[in-house]
């Protein structure tokens, strides 16, 4: 068959990639532990699922406004309102399928052919595809471990051409788990607009942040400039709910209108029961979100006990979101000289499945969840630090 020039240079994702090669060597027999998914281990709460059930046997099965019901995008409202004491219309705000679908409308909406995006490194998978697709740019701006893994405005600085239309942050980062300050979110989000850009903030982790004084968000500056900021959320993390796949959107009308007119065209509403259930979740306690950070909090401290008796391995420091990503370097050698070799020698040797920090655009660092129980956590560690011993 003849494929489209665009599907062909579309990467699969890297880090579904390490799942399914992890399940056919279970298949054939081997243990395997997979540190590579990134997926809450939590059910999702239970008044969220009663929500859900409601609707169904309320028979809310039909098609709904393409941006969402108005309770659900209020609900969204709300949300920017109780965390960020954001007043936002309703207008402002729409549903999509999950945060994904969001950065995809924004990128279809706001770049032309050849616009250059400036892209924190090491960044989420997803970006520079999703960039490509709107046949713009993704210009990687790599954030050193010695600068706490966070971009300075002097490095976007010099990445920045006449081309340059975006800057797309994220915070708490997949996959270093570093969050940024408020101060330093407004900083950089300040200088991007200042030189004419759109500013697109990811903010999909933005409950799972351990330390309170690095809770932030560009809502606030978005208020102030929303003509240049686009705030990106979702449910899949922080409430436990990848599957229900819920993203919403806090942007200017006049953009929201132009993503509702693309998805209107794509998939329409995203599912009309998940939407009863995103009200549930944005409106709801929040005690159970509370708990899962709690817990994602201990796990992280655990696997660091274990990890900083790695000799050589050093890591930005993550504060929030459920990853560490691990500069590995100093294990290469002839047998495994580069990261996607030392990823596959640690699955087959210790039966882990980590993730290549390639696919992030870091190809020293690997990429480790520590999303699943603790007790297959510490396992898992285990044999890392024993294979890195024998090596
Ligand atoms: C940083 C970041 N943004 C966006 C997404 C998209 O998530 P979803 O589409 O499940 O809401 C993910 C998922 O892994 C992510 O890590």
């Amino acid at each position: 068959m003849n494929f489209s020039n665009r599907i062909h240079n579309l990467k699969p994702s890297g880090t579904l990639a390490v799942s399914s090669r992890a399940a056919e060597l279970r298949a054939q027999g081997h243990d395997i532990i997979s540190l590579s998914l990134g997926e809450p281990d939590f059910p999702t709460p239970s008044h969220i699922a009663d929500a859900a059930r409601e609707a169904i046997q309320a028979g809310f099965t039909r098609y709904t406004p393409v941006p969402g019901i108005p309770e659900a995008r209020d609900a969204v409202a709300e949300y920017f309102k109780r965390f960020y004491g954001v007043e936002a219309a309703r207008e402002n705000t729409m549903l999509s399928n999950g945060g994904k679908q969001v950065l995809y409308n924004i990128f279809m909406a706001l770049l032309n052919p050849g616009d250059e995006v400036l892209v924190p490194a090491p960044y989420w998978v997803s970006y520079p595809d999703m960039i490509e697709l709107a046949q713009a740019v993704p210009v990687p701006v790599f954030a050193p471990i010695s600068e706490g893994g966070k971009v300075t405005i002097e490095r976007l600085e010099c990445a920045l051409t006449p081309r340059t239309r975006m800057l797309l942050l994220n915070s708490p980062s997949n996959p270093t788990g570093v969050c940024y300050s408020q101060a330093e979110l407004n900083a950089l989000a300040q200088w991007a607009i200042a030189k004419g850009l759109f500013v697109v903030s990811d903010e999909l982790y933005d409950q799972l942040v351990y330390d309170k004084k690095l809770c932030a968000s560009l809502s606030p500056l978005w208020r102030r400039h929303p003509e240049s900021i686009a705030i990106v959320g979702g449910l899949s993390k922080c409430f436990s709910m990848p599957g229900w796949r819920v993203g919403y959107a806090l942007a200017h009308a006049d953009l929201i209108r132009q993503m509702s007119k693309l998805q209107g065209q794509c998939t329409s509403n995203i599912c009309s029961i998940a939407q009863k259930a995103a009200i549930a979740a944005l409106l709801g306690s929040f005690a159970s979100v509370d708990a899962m950070r709690s817990e994602y909090r201990r796990r992280r401290d655990v696997a660091l006990a274990i990890i900083d008796q790695w000799s050589g391995v050093t890591y930005p420091k993550p504060d929030g979101a459920f990853y560490l990503f691990l500069n590995v370097s100093c294990m290469f050698d002839e047998k495994t000289p580069d990261i996607t070799s030392l990823c596959t020698w640690l699955m087959e040797t210790a039966g882990v499945a980590a993730v290549p920090g390639s696919a992030f655009g870091d190809g020293e660092s690997l990429r480790i969840s520590y999303s699943i129980e603790e007790k297959t956590l510490v396992e898992a560690l285990n044999r890392m630090g024993r294979a890195f011993l024998d090596k």
